[in-house]
């Protein structure tokens, strides 16, 4: 998703530290960038290229920016094919502006302003704000009016920041897309997220929502929706948070896979209680969640299927009524609320628009908001009336992996702290729960051993397939999900995932030679039904690659079955089986990837965190 930088400094020129920020959010996606500035004679100049960033950074050494104070925007295309016309900064010589979001009354405004002789240059939602602050300016305001009066008649989501001809100020706003305040001692920063001001400072004021700010070199003035002058909180930055090493890696994806056995077994750390060695949240000063009571789980793509995951957790151990919601659905289908309610939000980013959105609903409708987020300074975690952290670290690759596995990690361990609550479980069989949760780390990184043998497979069956299907039950299909979302998003491979039990239904008219299977069925309770969906599909040509633990092994080779292709799994029990199985779906994703040659960090299309609807 889009990224904006902006500095406006005292005495140090700006357009090369302005592109560096920016490169640090490249892990968000986008297919343009750009930067202007204030030229010491006080005119605007702007530079802009499609593609990566080092396109943008070869013109401005072939055409340097000068100047102190500027804006820089990467740009995810949303109306508007990507090309430089419609690149940000847009300017019109009077005003230049960088935006994240979505102006949603952009063609009623650029109707109006056209009629008042206003001329564009973009097919984009953004260019409406330069002409309507302009407008407000040809009308005598100054700056900040015009950007008083120019909110007000914005609709949708933005996040921007302005440069205005002949004046040393920028000026941000945040309605729906985050935009955090960077102080420094002889400069100010505007970003839309701490990860690219990072290496100007490790103070951040996060604007909240409506808040608008007049930055100047040395000081900034915050401003709420009704604009009146606030206060917002200092917050300083874990600089280990912000790392951007690859440390030694081929990509940041397979960094962060290889990271999950420290930081699931961190977050699982942070918890239990360090004496009775428990889940305990009781900090969180949680309502109860009697049985039997319905409680709402939303997200949105790999975070929904963690809360997939999780229905089937609460529900076998603590009989609440658990529903997971796509947060876009949600938000926009009449949900019956029962009054005190709990809703749990997952989210890596923490700004996902769709899951924000929804849990903004949430809470207009009396729910008692759960953020279960990678991100504490995000703006679900500010939202939230409860706050559960991931403690993965940052997470660059736009493909989840460590959070999705923390994530489970968290939510079993709520799942255990609820069912102890309800006495559901006994003491015992809590601490056995907590021991098998305790083995995971060291389970991933045996699963980790077997890379090769998840490359081969790939290269084997992956890599030239028409489509491949993912099929598992109970906690698993989820995970069956979850490996064919991996797969399409990172290798552009068609793939999906079903409940092993539904291919009869008409997904197995897909099956033929050129399709692979995936089958996730570790021993256990399902896993007879299972493996004859395995032979269902098998008898019709599919190629089946069988995941499964020892015993599975066992009574497949028992069976004489020669047909499948084996991934053995560790044995692993109601929590660690399907987080253990992610493992596989990960670099089976990856490896694929890598030998159809896509841009496994930066997929098309695709952006980390999608900050509009
Ligand atoms: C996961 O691999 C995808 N990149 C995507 O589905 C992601 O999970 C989704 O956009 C939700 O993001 P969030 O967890 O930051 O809310």
């Amino acid at each position: 998703m889009c990224g904006i930088i902006a500095i406006i400094s005292q005495n140090q020129p700006v357009s090369e530290r302005i592109i560096s920020g920016l490169k640090r959010l490249e892990y968000r996606g986008y297919d343009s960038s750009g930067v202007a500035t204030i030229t010491p004679e006080g005119t605007i100049d702007v530079r802009r290229a499609v593609g990566k960033i080092a396109s943008l950074q070869a013109l401005v050494e072939q055409l340097p920016l000068t100047g102190k104070i500027g804006i820089g925007h990467t740009r995810w295309a949303t109306h508007g094919a990507a090309v430089e016309d419609n690149a940000h900064p847009h300017s019109n010589g009077r005003v230049a502006v960088v935006h994240n979001g979505i102006i949603e009354n952009f063609a009623e405004l650029r109707r109006e302003l056209e009629q008042k002789d206003h001329v564009f240059s973009s097919q984009t939602d953004t260019e409406s704000i330069v002409h309507l602050i302009t407008d407000f300016l040809d009308q005598g305001m100054r700056p900040e009016q015009a950007m008083k009066e120019t909110l007000a008649h914005l609709e949708g989501a933005f996040g921007i920041a302005v440069l205005f001809q002949g004046e040393e100020l920028i000026i941000g706003a945040r309605k729906g897309s985050p935009l955090a305040v960077g102080l420094g001692d002889t400069e100010m920063y505007l970003g839309s997220d701490a990860l690219g001001l990072a290496p100007f400072t490790d103070q951040m004021v996060y604007l909240e929502e409506g808040d608008w700010v007049i930055l100047r070199d040395n000081s900034y003035q915050i401003f709420n929706a009704q604009s009146e002058p606030v206060e917002r909180a200092k917050t300083l930055i874990a600089a280990n948070n912000m790392s951007l090493a690859k440390d030694g890696f081929a990509h940041f994806m397979l960094k962060e896979i290889f990271e999950q056995p420290s930081v699931v077994g961190q977050t699982l750390s942070n918890c239990l209680d360090p004496h009775s060695r428990l889940p305990d949240f009781s900090g969180l000063n949680l309502p109860r969640i009697e049985p039997f009571q319905r409680l709402n789980i939303i997200a949105c793509g790999t975070s929904y299927l963690a809360a997939m995951v999780a229905k089937y957790w609460l529900e076998s151990l603590t009989d609440i009524h658990v529903n997971v919601d796509i947060a876009s659905e949600f938000r926009y289908r009449r949900t019956p609320f029962v009054n005190g309610g709990v809703a749990v939000f997952i989210s890596q980013s923490g700004e996902t628009a769709d899951t924000l959105a929804a849990m903004t609903h949430a809470k207009e409708n009396g729910q008692f908001c759960i953020a279960v987020v990678n991100v504490a300074t995000s703006s679900m975690a500010r939202l939230a009336d409860a706050v559960i952290l991931t403690d993965a670290g940052a997470e660059i690759g736009v493909a989840s992996t460590k959070a999705f596995t923390c994530q489970l990690v968290v939510l079993a361990a709520f799942t255990v702290f609820i069912a102890l609550q309800h006495g559901s479980v006994t003491l015992e069989q809590g601490q056995q729960f907590v021991e098998e949760l305790t083995h995971i780390p060291s389970q991933i990184q045996d699963q980790l051993h077997h890379k090769e043998e998840l490359q081969q497979l790939a290269q084997a069956y992956l890599v030239h397939a028409r489509d491949i299907l993912y099929i598992g039950r109970g906690a698993h299909y989820p995970i069956a999900l979850e490996g064919a979302l991996k797969l399409k998003e990172l290798s552009y491979i068609h793939a999906e995932g079903f409940p092993a039990g539904e291919l009869k239904h008409g997904p197995i008219a897909l099956i033929d030679q050129d399709v692979p299977v995936i089958v996730l069925a570790p021993f256990g309770p399902l896993f007879d039904k299972t493996i004859s969906n395995a032979f269902e599909v098998a008898a019709r040509g599919a190629k089946v690659i069988l995941v499964t633990d020892k015993q599975g092994k066992s009574a497949v080779e028992r069976m004489g079955q020669q047909q499948f292709t084996l991934f053995e799994v560790s044995t692993a029990g109601t929590f660690s089986s399907p987080l253990l199985c992610a493992i596989p779906m990960q670099l089976m994703a990856y490896y694929t990837a890598l030998l159809k040659g896509t841009d496994v960090d930066q997929p098309r299309n695709l952006a980390k965190s999608v900050t509009v609807e």
